[in-house]
């Protein structure tokens, strides 16, 4: 099923939001940016260590705006593909999560309504 995650015009230059997704019974958190005017998502998961990449604050940009940043250890990643440019997972990926803007709204993929794991 698709789950609305955003309102695009919510979303300005440099915003970042997190979001879940339900995979295989579970939660994946996710987050959602807007970088050089466009929409991106990724896992919320630093290809060093599997831990998020903010602390729960839905800080994901770096001080410069420029890139991604794991707030652990500080790897940095592209804003537009995911890759890791700096830092102990250098060569890797966030694992992207496909987007669906349709009438001012922006979907994702879930095998479920997260809110109906939220209330167990
Ligand atoms: S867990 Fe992200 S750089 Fe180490």
């Amino acid at each position: 099923m698709k789950i609305k995650i955003a309102v695009e015009s919510e979303l300005n230059e440099g915003d970042a939001r997190s979001f879940r997704i339900v995979r295989e019974g579970g939660y994946v958190g996710c987050f959602l940016i807007r970088f050089q005017g466009v929409l991106r998502a990724y896992e919320n998961r630093c290809r060093h260590l599997p831990i998020s990449l903010d602390y729960d604050d839905a800080r994901f940009f770096d001080k410069t705006g420029s890139h991604l940043i794991c707030q652990t250890h500080g790897a940095l990643y592209e804003p537009e593909t995911g890759a890791c440019v700096e830092g102990p997972c250098q060569g890797a990926s966030l694992f992207p999560i496909a987007l669906e803007c349709r009438d001012g709204s922006v979907y994702v993929e879930s095998e479920g309504r997260p809110e109906s794991l939220e209330s167990h």
